[in-house]
């Protein structure tokens, strides 16, 4: 039987490894190593933005899909432990929908090799947890925040939570989850003119605020090329209300361009993955909630990890699927080229 008959979602054409330095490490074939584990716990979430999902939602993963709490402390563990990994970001869907997160982020933070973990959170429920999230060892939280404005931010989400995004990132600040950083995406004509808005508000309350680019991974495929605010387009809009200089600190492979913001000490991030592509400087590795691993945001391969796993594989086998998988990496996504295809699952099972 074919891969596909037996239900298997994506398949690798096998990628010879012969070539592959002899080392633990997820090196691929154009020089890089990944050391950053994208892990995304959960596909559902609790808001509708437009950009990611239909109204309506998704049809969700079911709960034997997913990977169980043992089975995802197990992979980060194999990553951190055996593969390199230094740092582990959680993500969803909404990661804090996930009833077992503080343990994860528990075993995870105590791992020997002490790994950098961070969280990416829509906020909603920041506020509840952020406590229990720090006793768990937690270093650092995203939050995305595109709107200020109460209209806009229900229009966006399709949900008035508005509020309980704003205390969240307050929770995560008083808990000194820090830098609290905090992501946006810009659409147009809905909140395109809040540029200067958003950065000023994130200068006050000492959040790091990044624009992103909108990407292509939207569930509906509605992403235009030609309807995207570039990351040129948010900087003119930021020049008109601030002086902006070029941040020199290393930006190494952090993919946001960093603006000191009227002399400094408050920087802007612009991460303009559409236009300005980092991919050569890339050092994610990603697992999804169902336990597949995938080397980029945009690829449109996977390999299976759970299956293995609950057909009894060791360490070994698992570490070395993991490895062939970075090995076979793409040099890039191409997005801004004519060829680029969108992968066919969406941003909220993949993880931001
Ligand atoms: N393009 C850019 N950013 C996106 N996000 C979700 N979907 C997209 C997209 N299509 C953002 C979220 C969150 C982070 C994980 O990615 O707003 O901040
Ligand atoms: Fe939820 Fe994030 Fe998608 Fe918004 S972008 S619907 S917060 S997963």
């Amino acid at each position: 039987m074919t891969a596909v008959e037996l239900g298997i979602p994506f398949v690798r054409r096998t990628m010879d490894t012969s070539a592959r330095p002899d080392t633990p490490q997820l090196v691929d074939r154009f020089g890089r190593i990944a050391t950053d584990l994208r892990v995304s716990l959960i596909d559902k979430c609790n808001l509708r933005c437009t950009y990611c999902m239909p109204a309506e939602g998704l049809p969700w993963l079911k709960r034997a899909e997913l990977l169980d709490t043992a089975e995802m402390n197990r992979l980060i563990r194999i990553a951190v432990e055996e593969l390199g990994v230094t740092a582990v970001r959680f993500t969803g869907g909404e990661p804090l929908l996930r009833q077992d997160l503080v343990e994860i982020i528990g075993a995870t933070a105590a791992l020997p090799s002490r790994p950098k973990t961070s969280l990416t959170t829509n906020g909603i429920n920041l506020g509840e947890h952020a406590e229990a999230l720090v006793s768990a060892g937690l270093n650092r939280v995203n939050v995305s925040l595109d709107t200020l404005d109460r209209a806009v931010f229900k229009e966006l989400t399709r949900r008035d939570r508005l509020d309980d995004v704003l205390a969240g990132l307050a929770a995560a600040k008083r808990m000194r989850l820090e830098p609290v950083k905090v992501n946006a995406v810009l659409m147009r004509g809905i909140n395109e003119h809040e540029a200067g808005d958003l950065l000023r508000y994130c200068i006050e309350h000492g959040y790091q605020l990044r624009f992103i680019e909108q990407m292509p991974l939207d569930a509906q495929h509605e992403w235009d090329r030609s309807q995207m605010i570039t990351a040129e387009e948010i900087l003119e809009r930021l020049r008109a209300e601030f002086d902006l200089s070029p941040d020199v600190a290393e930006r190494g492979s952090a993919p946001a361009e960093r603006w000191l913001v009227d002399g400094g000490p408050a920087t802007v991030g612009v991460i303009a993955s559409v236009t300005r592509p980092f991919c050569a400087a890339c050092d994610r590795t990603r697992l999804t909630a169902d336990g597949q691993l995938r080397s980029c945001l945009f690829s449109t391969m996977e390999t299976d990890l759970r299956g293995p796993m609950r057909a009894g594989a060791d360490d070994a086998e698992l570490i070395r699927l993991w490895q062939g998988e970075m090995w076979a990496k793409a040099a890039g996504h191409g997005m801004d080229s004519g060829e680029f295809a969108q992968p066919s699952r969406p941003m909220s099972a993949i993880g931001g």
